[in-house]
């Protein structure tokens, strides 16, 4: 399959494919120094870059970097303190990249960004030497996704965070799904469902979840796709900030600053940690005017 997804991603840095996966649009105030051709081998399925809340000084790894658009707008956040890695085993899409990274070093007047060639079910960096991983519609394309988890889980340092769009199915894909080379490599039939997604992050040792963002992506073969983009945390105090942060209005609306609110915020992240992600809507909402 692995020699399959690689053809596919080649063929699609050399010439444009629409339509395969779902890109996103981002902000234009982030994407100015980037060239605008980059754009037409966008073939993300989300904006975790834009959700990640990244700051200056990180250490950024992007899996599946593809032609560099989530590390570009990473590589402008850290700024000359920081640092950003992209990952992929694609010589077209990596070569097409490095081409886009010399135009945007030169832009910003900084050089903080590198391509390396890789599989992101075996990382080429050290233990512990990022804040942040982020992966932009590449693990549903990974045949070994524990591996890939794993990996992510090993190069980030304490408090760091994972952040993810990638497609998900409403159930399992049954194997003679999985076994269409054209359906696996277009981010479909590779997909697994968010609740055994969340378990093999889970198994891989992170241990809270926050949903950021998620739209329908249509129905194929008779399972129904969404895009979903979450982040992944390793550590408690990482966890608590971020259940805070989520749950402000109810903890703090509900609760005077007291000697008890320690306590209710403590339970209210249990739960909330705890909670599953639930399922996205699988349907697009409908357009104004018309009716079901
Ligand atoms: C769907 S594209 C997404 C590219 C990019 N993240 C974006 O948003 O445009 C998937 C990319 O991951 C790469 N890829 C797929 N499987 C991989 C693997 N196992 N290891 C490394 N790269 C992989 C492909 O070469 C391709 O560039």
């Amino acid at each position: 399959m692995r020699t399959a997804v690689q053809r596919t991603y080649a063929a699609a840095a050399t010439r444009p494919r629409p339509n395969l996966c779902c890109a996103q649009d981002y902000q234009s105030e982030w994407i100015a120094h980037i060239p605008a051709e980059a754009f037409t081998f966008n073939y993300g399925c989300g904006s975790p870059m834009m959700k990640s809340a990244i700051r200056e000084g990180e250490q950024v790894l992007d899996l599946g970097s593809g032609v560099g658009i989530d590390c570009f707008v990473a590589a402008k956040i850290v700024g000359p303190s920081g640092r950003v890695t992209g990952v992929d085993m694609t010589d077209e899409m990596l070569e097409r990249a490095e081409g886009y990274r010399t135009r945007v070093a030169a832009t910003l007047g900084f050089d903080n960004l590198e391509f390396r060639k890789g599989f992101i079910e075996s990382i080429p960096l050290p233990d512990g030497s990022v804040d942040v991983v982020l992966s932009n519609c590449v693990i549903n394309l990974s045949p070994n996704k524990p591996e890939v988890f794993a990996e992510m889980r090993r190069v980030l340092r304490g408090g760091g965070r994972a952040v993810i769009s990638d497609i998900v199915s409403d159930r399992e894909i049954l194997p003679e799904h999985q076994a269409d080379e054209d359906l696996w490599g277009s981010c479909y039939t590779g997909v697994l469902p968010v609740r055994g997604f969340i378990a093999a992050l889970r198994e891989a040792g992170f241990i809270g979840f926050t949903r950021i963002a998620e739209s329908p992506w249509g129905e194929k073969a008779g399972y129904r796709f969404a895009s979903l983009t979450l982040a992944a945390f390793i550590s408690l105090s990482r966890v608590i900030s971020a259940c805070i942060r989520a749950n402000r209005r109810s903890i703090w609306g509900l609760t005077p600053w007291s000697r008890t609110m320690p306590v209710i915020a403590f339970i209210a992240c249990n739960r909330w940690i705890s909670a599953p992600i639930p399922p996205p809507s699988w349907r697009r909402p409908p357009t104004p005017g018309t009716s079901s």
